[in-house]
């Protein structure tokens, strides 16, 4: 027998997805970045795909396949991310930004390697410097109707700082997670609660793609 067609339900919408870690080059070998596998952006990928949605994926160095039926924009540093979502935003029904964007980046990197003997002070004491918000650049540039919705990762006091990032970022919807303790950061299900204007809703532990078809599902109430 064949699966299931999945409900067109988000067929004729362009949506954009952020997804996985950014790298900020330190020298010509060297790198700062995080943990982030980019599952769960791979996932909200594939499930709108699946609905009948025009996506585009910008996504960091990910071990992962491509969704099908998936426009991939590859990017490494968040400067570059950032330059990929404001290019597909303004056609986006609904854009979430699952990334995991280095909140800062070496500010001079070297396009050599750095050598032991030779570059002592600068290996000791790389320099960094803050990184755009993609997620806020884009959420203040929302038109009416579209959109925005973004993550939390914490591991302290998950629903007051999921609130904060809901205003202070322009968005419609946090998902807000609990990450430390081997949650959240390369594991296949995910517990969240979905932080909006009108309240918190907190969704019981799930796979990554069924979380994925929950969020769409929510954002796609709110237009
Ligand atoms: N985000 C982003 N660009 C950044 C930093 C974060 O687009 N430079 C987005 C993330 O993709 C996520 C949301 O903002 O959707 C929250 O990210 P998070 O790292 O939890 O929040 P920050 O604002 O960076 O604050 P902090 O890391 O200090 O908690
Ligand atoms: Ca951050």
């Amino acid at each position: 027998s064949f699966p299931p067609v999945p409900e067109q339900d988000m067929a004729g919408l362009e949506v954009l997805v952020t997804a996985g870690p950014t790298v900020e080059p330190i020298d010509a070998v060297r790198f700062i970045s995080n943990y982030s596998s980019g599952k769960m952006g791979y996932a909200l990928a594939a499930d709108a795909a699946a609905r009948g949605a025009a996506v585009t994926l910008v996504s960091g160095p990910v071990a992962l396949e491509p969704p099908a039926r998936v426009r991939v924009v590859p990017v490494k540093t968040a400067r570059e991310m950032l330059a990929a979502a404001e290019e597909a935003a303004p056609r986006a029904a609904i854009a979430v930004f699952s990334a995991a964007v280095a909140d800062y980046r070496p500010a001079r990197p070297a396009d050599r390697k750095l050598k032991k003997g030779v570059d002592d002070a600068a290996l000791a004491a790389v320099e960094l410097t803050p990184n755009p918000d993609i997620l806020a650049t884009v959420g203040a540039a929302k038109r009416p109707g579209q959109v925005v919705v973004g993550f939390a990762a914490e591991t302290d006091d998950v629903a007051a700082n999921a609130r904060a990032k809901l205003a202070s970022k322009h968005a419609d919807m946090i998902v807000a997670n609990q990450v430390g303790e081997g949650r959240a950061f390369g594991t296949d299900d995910d517990q969240v609660v979905l932080v909006t204007a009108a309240g918190d809703e907190e969704l019981p532990l799930m796979p990554k793609r069924e979380l994925a078809h929950a969020i769409w599902t929510r954002a796609l109430e709110m237009r």
